[in-house]
């Protein structure tokens, strides 16, 4: 795949093949990817906690929030179309470090290409019941939790269209449950002097 189709086809995605497990070698590579991420000063402060076990997986899903354009009855994924990983993107509670949210954007991004790269789609999500999931991932008091990413074979398609005449930029989903996601114009983004 060329580098724009991929950067077309990396979107985000809320149903997956619930019974397709992400491999160790895929896993390696998100791994590596995260690693390697740019980190402001190169302080490196984030940390991660990535979840495969079916039951922690369970235990988290009713307390992460899909899709708010939608109602949480049709956004959020039904049983045998739920997450099979997901990822608690952690930093040092009460951090100095005043470019946290740049560092979790880039190694965010450096994850999701990599998991992308092997097919595998997700969700970053900061509509997360933060204190609920630490108790269940028994997450250390001194950690904050910044965004889970879920993680899974896409099992719908989601395509990029221009916003409408008027201008609306939620995303919305059809019958079989695709997704269709405005993206503003070129010219609205762009001067070019
Ligand atoms: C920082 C961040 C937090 C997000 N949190 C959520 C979330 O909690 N739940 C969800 O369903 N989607 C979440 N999303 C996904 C966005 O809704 C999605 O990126 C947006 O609709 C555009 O779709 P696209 O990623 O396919 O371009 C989040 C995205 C980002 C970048």
């Amino acid at each position: 795949m060329d580098l724009m189709e991929f950067l077309k086809t990396k979107r985000t995605y809320r149903r997956f093949e619930q019974n397709r497990p992400i491999s160790d070698e895929v896993l390696a590579d998100m791994m590596e990817a995260a690693r390697l991420s740019s980190s402001a000063g190169n302080q490196q402060p984030l940390r991660y906690l990535v979840v495969r076990s079916k039951k922690l997986n369970e235990q988290v899903f009713p307390f992460t929030y899909w899709a708010a354009a939608l109602t949480d009855e049709i956004g959020r994924p039904k049983e045998g179309r739920h997450p099979v990983m997901y990822w608690a993107v952690l930093c040092e509670k009460d951090s100095k470090n005043s470019s946290i949210g740049v560092d979790a954007g880039l190694a965010m991004g450096n994850i999701i290409d990599a998991a992308w790269y092997h097919g595998v789609g997700s969700c970053m999500m900061g509509n997360i019941n933060r204190d609920k999931i630490r108790e269940i991932l028994q997450i250390d008091p001194s950690m904050e939790i910044l965004y889970m990413i879920a993680f899974g074979y896409p099992a719908h398609e989601s395509t990029v269209i221009s916003p409408d005449a008027s201008g609306k930029l939620a995303y919305h989903m059809d019958e079989q449950e695709n997704f269709y996601v405005p993206k503003r114009e070129l010219r609205e983004l762009f001067e070019v002097r």
